[in-house]
């Protein structure tokens, strides 16, 4: 399999280009289709879903094929060492939750990642970097139980895989983009044998074109197609993964593999002029807040502010602030604290969250109090610093579409840049950091700057705190909508905008989904945006009413190439509500992204 690279120009369309009148287009068009539809960050995973749904599968195949499919062709975000959520929506009406994310090995212990001196250790041994790093992976255990519960049953476990297996074993041609994230990367990559061999070419770095084979991971995949998905568990990668990990000081030991359980969860939902949003519920922050959100701007005529005015962004920046002020204080995973979801949710509760709400000024965060939602007990944060961070996030989103209507949003991760940066050897296994995920010290920030509380305190088996937010919007009733977005702290308000542009001002769906877009998370109390999208006027007009503004990417660091600066790409679909096309809007902020359809 090979990528067709988009730049070149067939003679055919030369033609047409410069034989009629050059229409210049800011983004890509939805691409349309009448059946199924996968919308992925790399094509040749969209494309193996595709096939998938066109074999007669269903989404949940799809998924699952595409899933494994992003593990060989997006290392960075999506290999098997990591974790995630998915949503499923099936056409009888149901909704799913899936709960994949990694948990805290049994060794693990609050104070874990603090030094001697009671700082946040950095550097190997810390919750971003080697052996001690990872959470338990949740990849395998939560699409084999998407499958075997919501799947068709027409294709098999080792039938889904396989296409995994062959882009491992026979190789695909690196793009320009996966070249330059090995080589952004390569100072971690290089500190462990086997990331240095696989990602780096063992140092001699990878090119653009270059054909890439993965013979252990292509190993591991056979494995899994020949023993099912407790392979990883029990079996013989399982091994692998201890070993190595006992051998290097790691926490996670073949009990943790063992006795990890994927899980599902209810789904939270809330309607917002008319539309119902279903999306995820804790150990995702994502769902609560985005709905507060949502009914925190429901009361205001968000469509006559216009989608580029300085009140619409005051407005959002002031919603964004308060959702993401009592997500520090109140999230973590429901089954280690009592998560109010009910009172958090209380349109009541939410509407005084607004009560302090100034049409002409910013509400500084400094001294912002949380809401108090019924149902919680007082809580303990610590004062809250802002602080530097060096990593970008390593997620990935998905969406799907089948023909009769059934739908998938799935979003998964390593955390950080290539998660921890260690391969285990003999697997092709990039392991994941997602234990920076939970308060390694309440009131320092993680990598994502976020500020985090008690309730997401380190524990053994617990999950750490998300913000990804796989979604779905129904529009009398039917899908509408399913979107999904990468960029740690900032997938929430991706999601938001998303949302907002399509439902307030009406936008296609490809537009929508390729806007430009800011970010605000209460602390630190700055306004990130997409380079170049807002007017300087319309920053002016916000610096008036108190907003400071950062001239740096949403995950802070100095400035980096262009290529890697707009982390947060959404990949959504819309099914038209009066043609029933299904409508695939690939986020042109990653460029080898595709919606792929029939
Ligand atoms: N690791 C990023 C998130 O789960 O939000």
């Amino acid at each position: 399999m090979s990528l067709t690279p988009r730049r070149i120009i067939s003679p055919i369309i030369a033609a047409l280009v410069f034989s009629t009148p050059f229409v210049s287009y800011a983004q890509r068009m939805a691409v349309e289709a009448e059946h199924g539809m996968v919308v992925s960050v790399h094509e040749l995973a969209a494309q193996v879903g595709a096939d998938v749904l066109q074999r007669g599968g269903n989404a949940v195949d799809a998924a699952v094929a595409t899933g494994f499919a992003l593990g060989v062709v997006y290392p960075w975000a999506g290999p098997l060492g990591g974790g995630g959520f998915m949503m499923i929506h099936l056409a009888d009406g149901r909704d799913i939750a899936i709960d994949y994310r990694e948990r805290a090995p049994a060794a693990a212990s609050r104070d874990m990642y603090l030094g001697p001196d009671g700082n946040v250790l950095k550097g190997p041994g810390s919750s971003t970097f080697g052996w001690r790093a990872s959470g338990v992976p949740g990849d395998v255990a939560g699409w084999a139980l998407a499958l075997e519960k919501y799947g068709s049953h027409k294709l098999s476990w080792a039938e889904l895989i396989e296409p995994a297996r062959r882009l491992a074993a026979d190789g695909h041609h690196i793009t320009q983009f996966t070249a330059s994230r090995f080589r952004s990367q390569a100072e971690k990559l290089g500190a462990f044998a086997d990331s240095k061999k696989i990602f780096l070419n063992g140092g001699a770095l990878w090119r653009t074109g270059d054909l890439w084979r993965q013979p252990e991971l292509a190993a591991t995949l056979a494995r899994l197609q020949q023993n099912g998905p407790r392979e990883f568990y029990e079996g013989e990668t399982a091994r692998l993964i201890a070993d190595a990990m006992a051998r290097n000081g790691g926490t996670l030991t073949l009990a943790d593999l063992k006795n990890y359980t994927a899980v599902e969860r209810v789904p939270v939902r809330m309607t917002y002029r008319g539309y119902e949003i279903v999306t995820m519920p804790p150990p995702s922050s994502s769902g609560i807040a985005l709905l507060q959100m949502f009914a925190m701007i429901e009361p205001f005529d968000v469509a006559a502010l216009g989608p580029n005015s300085a009140a619409k962004y005051h407005l959002f920046i002031e919603a964004m602030r308060r959702a993401y002020r009592d997500r520090a204080e109140y999230l973590g995973d429901p089954d280690f604290v009592k998560v109010p979801v009910a009172g958090l949710m209380d349109r009541n509760y939410i509407a005084g969250l607004m009560k302090n709400f100034d049409p002409a000024k910013a509400t500084p965060s400094a001294g912002l109090a949380p809401g108090g939602p019924a149902g919680w007990e007082p809580p303990k944060v610590a004062s809250v610093p802002s602080g530097g961070f060096a990593e970008s996030t390593e997620t990935t989103h998905f969406s799907i579409v089948d023909a009769e209507g059934n739908a998938v949003a799935n979003t998964f991760t390593l955390n950080g840049g290539f998660g921890s940066g260690v391969t285990i050897p003999g697997t092709g296994v990039l392991m994941n950091n997602e234990m920076d995920d939970f308060t390694s010290k309440p009131g320092t920030p993680n990598q994502f700057r976020l500020i985090q509380g008690e309730a997401n305190a380190i524990a053994p088996g617990k999950h750490p705190l998300s913000s990804m937010a796989p979604t779905f919007v129904f529009k009398d009733g039917k899908i509408f909508l399913v979107t999904g977005a990468p960029g740690g702290s900032t997938i929430i308000n991706a999601v938001f905008q998303v949302i907002t542009n399509v439902i307030d001002f009406n936008l296609p769906v490809s537009l929508a989904v390729d806007t430009p877009r800011i970010h605000h998370q209460w602390m630190p109390d700055v306004v990130n945006y997409d380079p170049y999208g807002l007017s300087k006027d319309t920053m002016d007009a916000l610096r008036a009413k108190g907003h400071q503004f950062e001239e740096r990417n949403f995950f802070g660091g100095q400035l980096v190439p262009v290529i890697e600066r707009y982390p947060n790409d959404t990949m959504t679909i819309m099914v038209d509500p009066a043609t029933h096309l299904r409508l695939g809007a690939a986020d042109s902020r990653k460029p080898d992204s595709k919606a792929v359809g029939y």
